[in-house]
């Protein structure tokens, strides 16, 4: 059997020094954690402290997969995408890291596939997609991790063409802080590696850029830039986006805000989740749709 692939590595400050630790897309049955989290995430918690939803209420909440490299017993689910166009899927560039895939070049990954209604990724239901193209992010800067979005073009268009639409540079009320906001995916619920099958949201809080700014001054997980990120999580904890929820949506009013990008750990009181600010790459997507 395949050893697990790391799928979101996070990088931490550990007795001064920078280590990478690979946060795995651990499958029960095939893994033994790389790095344990440097403190237990509240339980119980996409997506920490969430909810079951589905496909079929959330159709753009789509997920990426690879079975050949991580594995079949979840679809090769390893990030999160949103639909923005019908033939057009958003996700976070790092998405389509070295470190994700394992190639720095997708098409290497001849499996690769956008799968769309499928809300249990034990099952078979919906679609697995091909990727005719890929456009990563070319300003997206792994130090800070600004500029986490890439966009994906299908060959054919959706299914049933659900798609969300973008939060543009217009749009600023969405962002204000305690505007509640959903998060989806299908990532680690614990913070401890339990990935679930279902499709699951949260209900988190758009919160102050000063809360990231203070939490995430430039430390070795990145850096918080208000310009083309967003902060959002509760306080005291407990309720965050995971690793394997990256690239997915952060929602407010039918209108998408974020994509899943990084964070310390997940869940934790003094550690919000950060997210790609959607209205800052709107247009820098459109043109690649
Ligand atoms: N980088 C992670 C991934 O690839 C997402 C981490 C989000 N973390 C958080 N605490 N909100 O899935």
């Amino acid at each position: 059997m395949r050893v697990p692939i790391p799928v979101c590595f996070r990088r931490r400050a550990v007795g001064g020094r920078r280590v990478l630790i690979a946060v795995a897309a651990l499958l029960p049955a095939l893994a033994v954690p790389l790095a344990a989290p440097a403190a237990p995430a509240a339980a119980n918690g996409v997506v920490v402290g969430g909810a079951p939803t589905t496909t079929d209420s959330d159709p753009w909440v789509v997920a990426l997969a690879s079975k050949e490299r991580f594995g079949s017993s979840r679809s090769g689910q390893f990030c999160g995408g949103v639909a923005v166009g019908p033939r057009t899927v958003v996700t976070a560039a790092h998405c389509f890291g070295q470190e994700a895939l394992g190639t720095a070049d997708w098409r290497k990954l001849p499996d690769l596939r956008v799968i769309v209604g499928r809300t249990d990724l034990s099952g078979t239901a919906g679609q697995e997609v091909p990727l005719s193209d890929v456009w990563v992010n070319p300003a997206f800067d792994a130090a800070t991790n600004a500029g986490d979005v890439a966009v994906i073009t299908l060959p054919q268009a959706l299914p049933d063409g659900a798609v969300i639409p973008m939060a543009g540079p217009a749009d600023t009320a969405p962002y204000t802080a305690g505007t509640q906001a959903q998060v989806y995916g299908w990532g680690d619920t614990t913070g401890q590696g339990t990935y679930p099958q279902g499709l699951r949201t949260a209900t988190v809080d758009v919160l102050a850029d000063s809360v990231c700014e203070k939490a995430y001054p430039g430390n070795a997980d990145g850096t918080y830039l208000r310009a083309s990120m967003v902060c959002a999580g509760v306080i005291g904890g407990g309720k965050d986006a995971c690793q394997g929820d990256s690239g997915g949506p952060l929602v407010v009013g039918g209108r998408l805000i974020g994509l899943v990008s990084w964070g310390t750990g997940c869940a934790e009181a003094a550690f919000p989740g950060v997210y790609t600010r959607v209205s800052a790459v709107s247009e820098l997507v459109a043109q690649h749709m």
